[in-house]
């Protein structure tokens, strides 16, 4: 709990040019996200707000002529075209189509994750999906869970990502239910875990942009707008909480389960953050 604190406090002190006697980690979670945009407006002032849904290729103008190379023929639209086909031809156990659960593919990744006042919890849309599969009594080896059928709800994700595309990410946290999540989601984000006893925001934020070995470090803001992701360096897609669960591991230690209350919290945050930005997945990373 020390250590997260003295983390929230480094992070406040730079946000704030490091001038102010006091920390500032207001618990609001619109005030929190403007004193991100302003930390990354004073390390890169010459970096368009809008810009920040590229991902590192913002700021480092090699790798993005690079990934500009690798979007003409995006290696993601055969992922999107199996994501497609998926949604308009899996049934339910009652011969409904998922859409009959979730509503029709336009415009619903744009509305996730949201919190739920009614069960008190962050939705996730890949969770909700594979809730409507086990709500509607679907057998076990088919519900599309990472364990399973992890390449399904992967391909599913893309479809419904490029479905939302160009809509702008607009989170919402206006119940006290919902600050309570964005708050243990923030907590999630400075915690140190594992042997290497890093925290997201080591690596994302007080190091974000920075060089590690020849690699550019993501940054926290723009981390949610573009998933899923196709990464080059593995050939595969990767969904948001295949990620995160990684970067927990790579720490070293066990993660918390894909789509977990910890998880999802930690997906809120980071997706409230990227408010106003311009949703643009599925999307390719080294
Ligand atoms: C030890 C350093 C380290 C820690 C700790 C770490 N990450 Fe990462 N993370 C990486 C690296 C390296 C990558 C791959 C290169 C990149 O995308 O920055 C990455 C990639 C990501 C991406 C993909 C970014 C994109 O634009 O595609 C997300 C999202 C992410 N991390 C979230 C998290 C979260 C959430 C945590 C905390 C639970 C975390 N990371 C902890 C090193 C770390």
């Amino acid at each position: 709990m020390k250590r997260l604190f003295s983390s929230m406090i480094a992070a406040s002190v730079l946000a704030t040019g490091g001038a102010m006697a006091e920390p500032a980690n207001p618990s609001d979670p619109e005030e929190f996200r403007a004193l991100m945009v302003e930390f990354y407006e004073d390390r890169y002032p010459d970096v368009p707000f809008e810009d920040y849904n590229m991902g590192v290729y913002a700021i480092d103008e090699d790798a993005r002529s690079q990934w500009e190379g690798m979007m003409i023929f995006p290696e993601t639209d055969q992922y999107i075209a199996a994501g497609e086909e998926l949604w308009n031809e899996y049934r339910l156990p009652n011969g409904k189509p998922l859409s009959s659960c979730l509503g029709e593919a336009k415009g619903l990744r744009a509305r996730y994750p949201h919190y739920n006042k009614e069960d008190g919890e962050v939705h996730s849309l890949g969770l909700d999906i594979i809730n409507c599969q086990k709500n509607a009594g679907e057998e076990a080896d088919k519900v599309w869970d990472p364990k399973n059928n992890y390449k399904k709800l992967a391909n599913v994700l893309a479809y419904l990502a490029s479905e939302s595309n160009g809509m702008t990410n607009m989170v919402e946290a206006d119940s006290e239910g919902a600050k309570a999540a964005y708050n243990e989601g923030k907590e999630a984000w400075f915690r140190r875990t594992g042997r290497l006893d890093n925290s997201c925001a080591d690596c994302h934020q007080y190091h974000g942009g920075k060089y590690v070995r020849a690699e550019h470090l993501h940054m926290n803001l723009g981390n949610t707008t573009h998933f899923p992701i196709f990464r080059y360096s593995k050939g595969k897609m990767y969904t948001m909480h295949k990620r995160i669960y990684g970067c927990i591991r790579d720490t070293g230690t066990v993660p918390p389960a894909q789509y977990s209350e910890y998880a999802r919290n930690l997906e809120y945050f980071m997706s409230f953050n990227d408010n106003g930005l311009e949703l643009n997945g599925p999307a390719i990373r080294k």
